[in-house]
């Protein structure tokens, strides 16, 4: 098996390296690519060395990946994407170019892997900050149904990449931020991508539209306030919810400590970014009943938006799609 990774020098491409090796995947070769700039970086993976090329028509053209995961970008995802697929490779796609296309499925392997079918070409990853919530939500819908979800998030710089990460650093030497649209040290920005006409942001509206469609809820009610925070790496978010019937608290406490990817923090304890750095999972705390409202209630949710939210994700799918692909021969 040949596996292409597009952006494979940024935060995420070099997470999914690190996913690859971690879990052992059988693959052949690596063809790495990034821009002219990253041209020549050798990057180690599986125990051998790989030179990273720049990204060009020319580079696709005959390549014969069978897989190409994307982490470069919408614009690069629109340019690339179907050049891959015409030279016969199934991509995965970190970005939002394709998410909301009525044929790309959009998946979070512990929720949606139905969606996942051996004829695919193209899957899209979701959002980092909707994927984390996404393993809490859909055990509470399955076990009582969700009419009304109410997001705020805390989102790291990471989240933004490597520029991300350089305003936070040069914030402190009081160097302005260029990535960020206004300085993030010390501060919190209530922007995460541009302005829609509403008022809301896009990663707002990517939040309500990606949470419909990966729990097949096109009705679901969901609001949504996207914050990015001075923090290194990791995303948390507060989450409200309403749920369709009365429950009892200890009963949605059973039901997050037996979901799928989610460690559950009891009582007064709580995870902060600090306890999902670098790992895997989703870390779920706080959880407590609405008063304000019927049939209501809260909690806390961290996880580490490179992994979870962007790499882990994205090869438990390119997984899903080897074992569909298998099971289909
Ligand atoms: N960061 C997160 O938490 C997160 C979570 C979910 C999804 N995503 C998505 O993942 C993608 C990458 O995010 P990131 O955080 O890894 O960003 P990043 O750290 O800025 O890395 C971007 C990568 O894309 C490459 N690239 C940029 N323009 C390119 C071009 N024209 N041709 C080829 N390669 C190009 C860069 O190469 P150079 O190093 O050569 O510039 C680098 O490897 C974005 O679509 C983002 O929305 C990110």
């Amino acid at each position: 098996m040949k596996v292409a990774i597009v952006g494979a020098t940024g935060l995420v491409g070099r997470k999914i390296i690190s996913e690859i090796d971690r879990i052992g995947l059988d693959i052949d070769e690596f063809y790495l690519f990034a821009t002219e700039k990253s041209s020549g970086t050798v990057i180690p993976v599986n125990g051998k060395s790989y030179e990273v090329k720049p990204l060009s028509p020319a580079a696709v053209n005959g390549l014969k990946a069978d897989f190409a995961l994307f982490s470069a970008g919408k614009d690069v995802s629109r340019a690339y994407a179907k050049l891959f697929i015409k030279n016969g490779a199934t991509v995965i796609d970190n970005s939002a170019a394709f998410r909301m296309d009525g044929d790309v499925p959009l998946v979070v392997p512990e929720v949606n892997p139905e969606d996942v079918t051996a004829c695919r070409k193209l899957i899209a990853n979701p959002n980092c900050s909707t994927i984390q919530a996404m393993l809490a939500i859909k055990p509470i819908e399955d076990a009582f149904g969700v009419e009304r979800v109410v997001y705020v998030t805390f989102q790291a710089v990471s989240g933004a990449g490597n520029g991300g990460i350089e305003d936070l650093k040069n914030g402190f030497f009081g160097i302005p931020s260029k990535k960020l649209p206004k300085n993030i040290y010390s501060d919190c920005i209530p922007q995460i991508d541009s302005f829609s006409d509403e008022g809301y942001t896009l990663e707002e509206w990517k939040m309500i539209n990606e949470t419909r469609k990966i729990l097949h809820r096109p009705d679901m009610k969901i609001t949504a306030t996207c914050v990015r925070v001075p923090v290194f790496n990791c995303h948390s978010e507060s989450v409200n919810l309403k749920l369709k019937k009365p429950f009892d608290i200890k009963d949605v406490a059973a039901v997050l400590k037996a979901a799928k990817g989610v460690k559950y923090y009891e009582g007064d304890s709580y995870p902060t970014a600090a306890d999902a750095d670098g790992q895997a999972i989703v870390h779920i705390g706080r959880l407590r009943k609405d008063f304000s409202e019927e049939n209501s209630l809260n909690f806390w949710c961290v996880a580490d938006n490179l992994l979870k939210g962007a790499a882990t994700n994205a090869v438990q799918i390119l997984e899903l799609i080897i074992k569909r692909q298998n099971s289909t021969k």
